[in-house]
């Protein structure tokens, strides 16, 4: 599998996204032991990047879900796992009745990692990843409470999430060049918004992980075929799935990009971790840039 550097650690270019076993658009989801069987299968593919969050669950009482379900599998699994890099999020908040909100504080934050170190079973957090700005709350001040967590030693390294060039600014500024490690955006065929953060992740080299890469688990994945042609061509001259050709895709426009690919399914992260290995044409490149958007 082709490496990426994620700040200090060196991932695979492709990593899971391993939220749809514990929250996805259709509410259909796998018993704990496919659930499982789904990160094994992203291990057996040599992923070695995985990215969940505390809020990853079927309902707001059961928070936590998600990365219960990835500390099991790392744990559980066959093969070596000292180089698997678990990325979690903290910083939005689900209570009775889902009531979703959002909390910055330090205080909340300590307890939010106290809890996913506990879901892990780790001592440190890998990757912490600010999940959504809190609009109450000055940004760079928050990132300053992330920058306390790290050197009270609960978390290892620094991202952020859903943020625009200004709060990544904001954040290198408060860390200093190469504090900052990942920003985790939302991009795919589909939603080409954030273009403008890529290119800034680039310049600066901080990873930049596109979230639902495929369009996400509302149909968008499922649908790249039938709604991007140029994909789909590329896809039947080279003998693979359309979602292959999208990542190719995506890990062509940049080497500080790693998409993280969603999965219920261990076929769906198998057929997708392929794509690390994909060789696309200048051409069929140019095809796929000039389409999707809609
Ligand atoms: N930071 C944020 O605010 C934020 C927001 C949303 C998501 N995320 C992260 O981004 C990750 C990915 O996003 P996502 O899961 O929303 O969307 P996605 O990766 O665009 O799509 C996931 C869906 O694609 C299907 N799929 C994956 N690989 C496939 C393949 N090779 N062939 C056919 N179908 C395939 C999966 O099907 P099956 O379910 O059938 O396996 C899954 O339902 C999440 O898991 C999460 O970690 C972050």
């Amino acid at each position: 599998m082709q490496t990426r550097k994620l700040g200090p650690y060196t991932v695979s270019a492709i990593g899971l996204g391993a939220m749809p076993v514990s929250m996805n658009n259709d509410n259909q989801y796998p018993d704990e032991d496919k659930a499982i069987a789904t990160v094994h299968a992203a291990l057996d593919a040599g992923v070695t990047f995985i990215d969940t969050a505390d809020i990853y669950s079927p309902s707001w009482d059961t928070m936590g879900h998600n990365e219960l379900i990835v500390g099991k599998a790392v744990k559980s699994y066959g093969g070596g796992t000292d180089d698997v890099i678990i990325g979690t999020k903290g910083g939005i908040t689900r209570s009775e009745g889902e009531q979703w909100g959002r909390d910055g504080s330090l205080d909340y934050l300590r307890s939010a990692v106290q809890k996913s170190l506990t879901n892990l079973g780790v001592d440190a957090i890998d990757l912490y990843q600010w999940h959504r700005p809190d609009r109450w709350l000055v940004y760079g001040d928050v990132i300053a409470s992330f920058k306390t967590l790290q050197d009270e030693g609960l978390i290892k390294t620094i991202g952020i999430s859903n943020a625009n060039v200004e709060e990544i600014q904001v954040a290198i500024d408060v860390l200093g060049e190469g504090g900052l490690v990942s920003v985790q955006n939302e991009f795919s065929p589909r939603f080409r918004s954030s273009q403008d953060e890529l290119d800034f992740c680039s310049e600066h080299g901080i990873a930049f992980l596109p979230w639902s890469p495929l369009g996400g688990t509302g149909g968008g994945a499922a649908k790249v075929a039938e709604k991007y042609a140029a994909f789909t061509e590329v896809a039947a001259d080279h003998g693979v799935s359309p979602q292959q050709v999208v990542l190719a895709w995506e890990l062509s426009l940049s080497e500080h990009l790693i998409p993280i690919p969603g999965a219920r399914r261990p076929e769906s992260i198998t057929d997708s971790a392929k794509a690390a290995d994909l060789v696309l044409s200048e051409d069929e490149l140019a095809r796929c840039s000039a389409t999707g958007g809609a």
